[in-house]
């Protein structure tokens, strides 16, 4: 079966299975839900942590091939979520971290203002009469908005449309649709814009910066100096332990710390299902190098971090690179690039799944300078070949003492189950589930379904005794209850790869059969090559 582009996919369906299925679901459901925040269900958690370990297995345990042709050197760490506060100062997270945001006294929605794209609003009489020289009169209403999306030119149409209507009728009368971002508009024209749910012009506030961090307070007194934040990236954990893992790991430049957990961020309009929440997984590395060989190493980890993602099963063509411009770029940013999805709610276009960044000397610059401790890297083999070469004391030091520079493969991890659950999904009309998750085996979160064809005759028990063989080595689950095909159908939307059912022809000659989730074909094999059968399609 061909796979499906993403565009022909609906985020509603994937949500539903999600839901159904215990993927993923609303936190807080029973009062409410809470905007921006999810619960990974028992089938969503198994598939979260195969992803992250298999980040883990290939970026710190076996981490990949340099340049050189040997291993790269790469150690992990698990830092707080809560740090001294001063490092978010250090990093610019304090003052910088931030996204212009409007209300709108109206509706009482929240906006942020570069995602509220405007135009002109005029409506047009006598158009009717299409006589060249006919008197047209023009009616400007204001500025309308919309909330930037991925069609949102021809909703800012059907929105004009209905607003013209309402307010005393006419033609939309536009001459090019040229939109622009509400905060890059004078703010005389601003008062005139009509917000994306209400239908009168000026309800949309000023644009105000509002900081992305959660607040919190350490100990029992709540005043300023007991104020402390959620860390909104795990990046800043790495750098304040930079100088430790230098002294007591043993490791020389160049060299990475990486890193999975969770960050918050109190996001103005979180969206997308789990693309963009307020408590998230990243999992992230800081890759230590001399400034000279920055570059060189910008070129690697791109080409590595796309190269690993690929090897989750997602297809060539929904996965691109998307270099930053200038006027992109983080304020600590010398180069960026993203690795980008295919998303069912960007398609045709794509969204961020990972950003790879040339971070320079910022970071540890900018803590050095904060907490007055001496970050500096004395580079002996640098030292040994400038003296060797003859370079004056001053060379010497210039080449041998250095703040390194860092490149960041900064990824989310929930972000990368968003990926996964989208690529798999699939519908199938022919089939009893009438869609399914096709997973790569080794992701998927149920490896293996055993069912006794029949809870009788001596099937349960051989059913029994194979799942207690396996359940050691991969996570696999027995089924007696309904009909086969309602069975199969369960482990299709799980993204189950394999069923092994015992029937009648198992007790006469030790054979089961195993029916594959994608083709749907089934063969039979000896029962004792179970194991290896299934060892076999998880080792890609
Ligand atoms: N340390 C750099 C950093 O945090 P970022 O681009 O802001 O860079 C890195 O975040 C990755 O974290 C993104 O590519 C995305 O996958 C994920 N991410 C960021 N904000 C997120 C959010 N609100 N919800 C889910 N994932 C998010």
């Amino acid at each position: 079966m061909p796979d499906i582009d993403p565009a022909d996919k609906s985020m509603d369906a994937i949500v539903a299975l999600c839901k159904r299925r215990g993927f993923v679901y609303p936190a807080s459901e029973i009062y409410g839900g809470i905007n921006g925040f999810w619960d990974y269900g028992p089938l969503g958690v198994a598939l979260k942590n195969n992803i992250r370990d298999h980040w883990w297995k290939h970026m710190v345990e076996c981490p990949p091939i340099g340049p050189d042709g040997e291993p790269v050197s790469m150690v992990g760490l698990d830092s707080s979520i809560i740090q001294n506060p001063r490092t978010w100062e250090a990093s610019g997270h304090v003052g910088g971290f931030s996204d212009p945001m409007v209300d709108c006294t109206d509706s009482k929605k929240r906006y942020r203002a570069d995602h509220l794209m405007c135009h002109e609003l005029s409506a047009a009489t006598n158009l009717a009469t299409k006589a060249p020289d006919a008197a047209v009169e023009i009616r400007p209403i204001g500025w309308l908005a919309v909330v930037e999306d991925e069609d949102y030119a021809n909703l800012w149409v059907q929105r004009a449309k209905k607003i013209i209507k309402k307010t005393g009728g006419g033609e939309l009368h536009v001459a090019g649709l040229n939109f622009v971002p509400y905060n890059e508009l004078p703010s005389d024209i601003q008062k005139l814009v009509i917000g994306p749910d209400s239908d009168k012009p000026g309800t949309l506030t000023e644009p105000r910066q509002f900081n992305l961090m959660f607040e919190t307070f350490v100990g029992a007194i709540r005043n300023e100096d007991a104020k402390a934040y959620l860390r909104p990236e795990t990046a800043q954990g790495i750098f304040l332990n930079y100088k430790n893992v230098l002294d007591t790991m043993r490791v020389k430049v160049p060299f990475g710390v990486a890193q999975i957990g969770k960050s918050f961020r109190n996001e103005v309009t979180p969206r997308n299902f789990i693309f963009r929440s307020r408590e998230f997984e990243q999992m992230e590395m800081e890759w230590f190098c001399a400034p000279d060989e920055a570059a060189k190493w910008y070129e690697f980890w791109k080409v590595e971090r796309m190269k690993w993602w690929k090897t989750l099963g997602i297809s060539d063509s929904n996965l691109r690179y998307r270099d930053h411009d200038e006027d992109e770029l983080a304020h600590y940013s010398k180069m960026c690039v993203d690795i980008e999805y295919k998303y069912p709610f960007s398609a045709p276009g794509f969204g961020e799944l990972e950003g790879v960044a040339h971070r320079g000397c910022f970071d540890l610059t900018q803590h050095q300078t904060h907490s007055k401790q001496k970050l500096e890297y004395f580079d002996q083999e640098r030292q040994v070949k400038a003296k060797k070469a003859g370079a004056s004391k001053e060379e010497i030091d210039a080449q041998s003492k250095y703040i390194p520079n860092v490149i960041e493969p900064a990824s989310g991890l929930t972000r990368g189950v968003l990926v996964l659950l989208c690529e798999a999904y699939t519908e199938d009309g022919t089939r009893p589930s009438k869609e399914f998750m096709k997973f790569k085996p080794k992701f998927a979160p149920i490896k293996a379904g055993i069912f006794p064809l029949v809870n009788k005759d001596g099937m349960p028990e051989v059913a029994q005794k194979l799942y207690m063989q396996l359940r050691e080595k991969y996570t696999c689950q027995i089924d007696a209850k309904q009909s086969i095909g309602k069975r199969y159908a369960r482990m299709d939307e799980a993204g189950t790869p394999f069923c092994f059912t015992i029937d009648g022809d198992t007790l006469q000659d030790q054979t089961v059969t195993v029916r594959d989730r994608d083709s749907q074909s089934q063969e039979r094999i000896n029962i004792d090559k179970v194991d290896a059968f299934i060892a076999e399609k998880l080792a890609d």
